[in-house]
């Protein structure tokens, strides 16, 4: 019989100042805009059959909202929460209302900085976490929720 395909969608979030790269910092977070990331991360997908969003947002609020609202939509989540990664209790609750894989994604290995980015508020409750490959950790994770 053949497999049905699933054909909710991945969902990418990108974090506060994301929609800065390519100027901000690029010595840590490379040259490539989010433009050029997001539009690496559909090519992707189209070559591997899945149907992907992609949405950036500041507020912590908005973020909130949008992974309340994955929830039957999505078949896996890949979530770069930039600084709230290390502040926000409230991304982890709404992130624990989720059953499906959710990667947690940083351009920089924050383990190798300084020492408030070194606590992850959310890896313990995300599938995985791909720290320190730049943007080449957002395609292992597009790849690796495809596998799932
Ligand atoms: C980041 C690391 C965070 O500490 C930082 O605040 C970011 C980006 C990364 O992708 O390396 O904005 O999540």
């Amino acid at each position: 019989m053949e497999k049905r395909k699933d054909r909710r969608k991945v969902i990418v979030i990108h974090g506060p100042n994301l929609n800065m790269l390519g100027k901000r910092e690029p010595e840590i977070y490379g040259k490539e805009t989010l433009d050029e990331i997001n539009v690496k991360l559909e090519k992707l997908a189209e070559k591997l059959d899945i149907d992907i969003e992609t949405f950036q947002s500041n507020y912590e609020g908005k973020i909130i909202e949008k992974i309340q609202k994955t929830s039957g939509i999505c078949r896996g989540l890949i979530i770069n929460p930039a600084a709230l990664t290390h502040t926000s209790i409230a991304i982890r609750d709404a992130l624990l209302l989720l059953d499906i894989p959710i990667i947690e994604i940083h351009l920089s290995n924050i383990y190798k900085r300084e020492a408030f980015r070194r606590k992850s508020m959310i890896a313990d409750v995300v599938t995985a976490q791909i720290s320190g490959f730049g943007v080449q950790g957002y395609i292992m994770a597009l790849e690796a929720i495809a596998k799932m």
